[in-house]
């Protein structure tokens, strides 16, 4: 797809050359600032169909009109947005693009009418117009080469005033790295278990060092083993498919400019072990690497930016599977910090795997770590599917957080840590236990990792109920790569 910025002449909208026009209305606009934006004819056409009672500004509500009088173009849509906030905005273009991604046009002009000062448009706008149509015309394709392509759109203009044009211009250039980032991650967690294992992630890694100047190194088992990862090994041991512990590294910043860490969460397919699962939608936990997928992209889009920041990945990579070699519920481990864990249940995996990861994170000397996770169950029930779970114990680390969120429509909600939580991972047989028990589940999940994170400040995101979408329309949302993104280019020097 191809994003341009166009600055119209002096004939307005109506002599824009595109195949169709799309007209975000913020807010109902007064009549005045609609005849001003659109002119005589299209103005009426609006006022035609509210009166009729086909269009009424519920937001996202669209409507497609075809060859009105005086409009070049010969689509002219229109789509409500109550404000002008990222999240309305991301939703008016997408439900835009939905309306006219079934038509034959190649080519789609994207304005923004507003009371007061039009031309409020952000170069944030910009970015999220770029991922919202990467996201309308998104279809997967590796396992399914028969699916039909979404649309015939080619390119996407925005409408912008000379004064503004460079700014916008620069959004959208920072949206193609965001959108090539999120669907990298949409379309490694889409893949089947059969297809993205631990060597495919690594190969994935691979693929961003030569366009794009990451790092990648990648420890084998034997590697694991001779740094004590016992915990990450523990969960591996019960699959044929060979675990992989991958590093990555974007060194855009000064030499000594301590780095984020990102740690993902890379489970290729959960099965819950020896603590087998129940089959009802066991075909979900194939998105069980949905963390890692979102490192990968983060990694790629913030290398993408050049932006001016160090930044690792970490992605340690395995299958949990049952077998006569796997783990068995009541064994004990001592992970790679030396604390031993008695693993009381299987299937409560992805801690076992970050804690190491979290204890490696610690020779980087980081000046953030946030790992990011598909970790638990009790998260969905708590938050459903449009929040993640955010939990820290820095105040100012977990505002970022919030806020790089909140910017990229990708928001994420701040959960609890308080140190009585840390009584349910209690053992007799070791330092502490992998499970809590039903109470709290994202919680006591939470306390779990904490209890390897004292070297540096430190967030974990559940993102279990946000990475993929169940149902008809079943896939993954290339989700937190946007809050991630935010959050690292926010470190960024300018
Ligand atoms: N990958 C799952 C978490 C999960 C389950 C995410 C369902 C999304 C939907 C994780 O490894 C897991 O199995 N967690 C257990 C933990 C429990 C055994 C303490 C869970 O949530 O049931
Ligand atoms: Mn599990
Ligand atoms: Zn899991």
């Amino acid at each position: 797809m191809d994003f341009k910025t166009v600055v119209p002449g002096a004939s307005g909208l109506s002599g824009i050359a595109a195949d169709a026009v799309l007209v975000v209305l913020c807010n109902k606009p007064s009549k005045a600032t609609l005849m001003a934006a659109l002119g005589e004819a299209p103005h009426a056409a609006l006022a035609g169909a509210e009166k009729l009672g086909d269009f009424s500004h519920k937001p996202a509500q669209a409507l497609v009109m075809h060859h009105v009088a005086g409009v070049k173009s010969p689509r002219l849509a229109f789509v409500a947005c109550p404000d002008a906030s990222a999240k309305s905005w991301r939703r008016a273009v997408l439900a835009g693009v939905a309306a006219i991604k079934q038509g034959g046009a190649k080519s789609l002009a994207v304005t923004f009418v507003a009371d007061g000062d039009a031309s409020s448009l952000g170069a944030a706008h910009a970015q999220m117009l770029v991922c919202a149509v990467d996201e309308a015309l998104y279809v997967f394709r590796a396992t399914k080469p028969s699916a039909p392509a979404a649309s015939s759109l080619r390119q996407v203009l925005l409408v912008c005033d000379k004064a503004n044009a460079a700014t916008q211009g620069a959004g959208l250039r920072t949206g193609q790295a965001l959108a090539a980032g999120t669907a990298m991650a949409r379309e490694c967690a889409n893949r089947p278990g059969n297809h993205c294992t631990p060597a495919y992630l690594a190969s994935q890694a691979r693929s961003l060092s030569r366009p794009w100047g990451v790092k990648v190194q990648v420890l084998e088992r034997k590697d694991c083993e001779k740094l004590g990862m016992n915990s990450f090994l523990a969960v591996a041991q019960g699959s044929d498919e060979a675990p992989k512990f991958i590093v990555m590294q974007w060194l855009g910043g000064g030499r000594k400019d301590a780095p984020v860490v990102l740690v993902g969460k890379g489970i290729t397919f959960d099965t819950g072990g020896i603590s087998l699962k129940p089959a009802g939608e066991m075909d979900e936990m194939k998105y069980d690497m949905g963390g890692a997928a979102s490192v990968l992209g983060t990694m790629r889009a913030v290398a993408e930016m050049k932006a001016k920041v160090n930044l690792i990945g970490i992605i340690p990579s395995c299958e949990n599977m049952p077998s006569g070699r796997a783990v068995k519920p009541g064994d004990v481990v001592t992970s790679m910090s030396g604390q031993t864990i008695e693993i009381l249940n299987t299937d409560a995996e992805g801690r076992l795997i970050l804690c190491d990861a979290l204890t490696y994170a610690e020779r980087f000397k980081p000046a953030a770590v946030v790992d990011i996770a598909t970790l638990t169950g009790a998260c969905v029930i708590a938050l459903g599917h449009h929040r993640s779970g955010l939990f820290s114990a820095d105040d100012n680390l977990a505002a970022e957080l919030l806020d790089a969120g909140e910017q990229a429509a990708d928001p994420a909600w701040r959960m609890p840590l308080d140190a009585e939580y840390d009584d349910a991972l209690k053992s007799n047989y070791a330092d502490m236990g992998n499970v809590g028990g039903r109470a709290g589940g994202a919680i006591t999940a939470a306390m779990f990792l904490k209890r390897f994170t004292g070297k540096y400040p430190w967030a974990h995101l559940d993102i279990a109920g946000t990475a993929w979408k169940s149902g008809a329309a079943k896939g993954a949302t290339g989700r937190p790569v946007g809050l991630l993104t935010g959050f690292v280019t926010g470190r960024a020097k300018a």
